[in-house]
């Protein structure tokens, strides 16, 4: 069988793939040469469209619809800011990314401002990040020295800056509005939308808010054509993605895939199957924002927008949660719920004070005193959330919680029976 295309990932494993020089060896930059000196701006937006290229940061969202937003003719200064904040628990292909291909991110980031007449690019990057914000700050003084950024790029009359931005170091500031609001120096708290960045974004101009892996394949769309990414996948889900893989598998790591690879062959053949030879219980498919799935269901979901959804879950930022048998399900989502709660702006008052309620919940039913009514009650809470805050970390808190109840009610059947008997059976000391 054909070794499947690496598109983002082709030059990982490659020795020193983060300096200039090696990635001009492999195709560096010859799609920006392309863009600037044989296409418009307006052909590159096309094949991002052609693509079919869906933002890899969560959502999913078309890329090339999202560019197409930006208002051609507004007088205002137009902003690319990338968003390389990535705090979702279990996600880590950004940093596999920034670690080992800096150049294909700053590529990325000049055609999406040559195609939106930008001038100006930011990458905000995750605080904890700093090893890596160093890195990629080491590869723009490169790419300046050698005329790919800054003034009159390729000889060209396009000229852009690129600057590196540490992130505030709250899992809030990676929603793209919040990250707006920190990267003008202000608290990390969402904008109410619309209006949508693409129109009122950075500075209250027309901004592109993209992930750091959507920006880092544009270079290679450019170079072999739209149609050739989204052939690479399926219809609505064209090209390839990067998974990172943590929990209960041999071979944990990042993975790039055609998108439509089933689930089965991921944990199998890349990742060498469950440890120990366990059995799967449940994965969490993309970060920890997205519903759990049974292994049955991982078993035969493709990875895909569309297949994914079937199973009631989504792709997210691709970070697969795996979990075997071992794993209990009442304390693995106990854990996402303190995070949720730990890492909520506090604006709304259904996510603060109902992240809040619902950690006490959780925590009553695992020290001893839960009641068989307080799944009802966490159920009721959760419909008192979802839907009802600004931004999408309240429903966040509440999918893990309602897809694990229902797909694992087992599990929160025997954390209610524990908790009843710690109650009435105190530890001895
Ligand atoms: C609470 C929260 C955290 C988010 N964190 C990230 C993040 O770390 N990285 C990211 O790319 N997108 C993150 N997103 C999604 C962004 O808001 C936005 O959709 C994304 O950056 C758009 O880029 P894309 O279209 O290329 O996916 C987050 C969203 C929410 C609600
Ligand atoms: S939903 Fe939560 S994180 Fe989002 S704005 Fe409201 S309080 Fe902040």
């Amino acid at each position: 069988m054909a070794e499947p295309v690496r598109v983002v990932s082709k030059r990982f494993g490659i020795p020193d793939s983060h300096t200039l020089g090696v990635y001009l060896e492999h195709d560096g930059y010859v799609a920006l040469e392309k863009a600037l000196k044989s296409m418009q701006p307006a052909d590159v937006i096309e094949e991002v469209k052609k693509s079919a290229l869906r933002g890899r940061g969560g959502a999913g969202f078309p890329t090339g619809m999202k560019w197409s937003f930006v208002p051609k003719d507004s007088p205002k200064p137009k902003y690319i800011v990338c968003n390389a904040d990535e705090s979702e628990p279990g996600t880590f292909k950004d940093r596999a990314l920034m670690e080992n291909d800096p150049h294909s991110l700053i590529e990325g980031c000049l055609i999406a401002a040559y195609a939106l007449g930008s001038h100006t690019c930011y990458i905000y990057i995750r605080g904890e990040y700093g090893w890596v914000q160093d890195g990629m700050d080491a590869a723009i003084r490169e790419a300046y020295e050698k005329g790919y950024c800054g003034k009159n790029i390729l000889g060209t009359d396009f000229s852009c800056d690129v600057y590196t931005h540490p992130g505030a170091g709250a899992y809030i500031c990676g929603e793209e509005t919040a990250l707006l609001n920190s990267l003008e120096g202000k608290r990390g708290h969402p904008r109410i939308k619309p209006p949508f960045p693409a129109v009122e974004g950075l500075y209250g101009c027309p901004t592109v808010v993209n992930n750091v892996e959507t920006l880092a394949t544009v270079p290679w769309i450019v170079q072999h054509g739209g149609d050739a990414f989204r052939q690479l996948g399926t219809e609505k889900s064209g090209g390839t993605r990067l998974v990172s893989v943590c929990g209960h598998v041999n071979k944990p790591g990042v993975y790039e895939i055609p998108l439509g690879y089933p689930m089965k062959d991921l944990l199998e053949k890349e990742c060498g199957g469950i440890r120990n030879g366990n059995k799967l219980k449940a994965v969490i498919p993309g970060g920890s924002s997205v519903p759990i799935i049974t292994a049955e269901e991982a078993y035969s979901v493709k990875l895909d927008f569309e297949s994914i959804g079937e199973v009631g879950s989504m792709l997210g930022s691709g970070g697969v949660i795996v979990m075997d048998e071992t794993a209990d399900i009442f304390e693995s989502t106990f854990r996402l719920v303190h995070f949720y709660k730990h890492e909520s702006c506090g604006w709304c008052t259904p996510c603060r004070d109902g992240s809040d309620w619902m950690e006490q919940l959780f925590d009553r039913i695992a020290i001893g005193g839960g009641r068989q009514e307080d799944l009802a009650l966490i159920t009721s809470l959760g419909k008192n959330i979802e839907g009802k805050s600004h931004c999408a970390l309240a429903d966040a808190l509440v999918w893990p919680i309602t897809s694990s109840m229902k797909k694992f009610p087992e599990d929160y059947q025997r954390a209610i029976e524990r908790s009843r008997k710690l109650l009435h059976e105190p530890a001895a000391v």
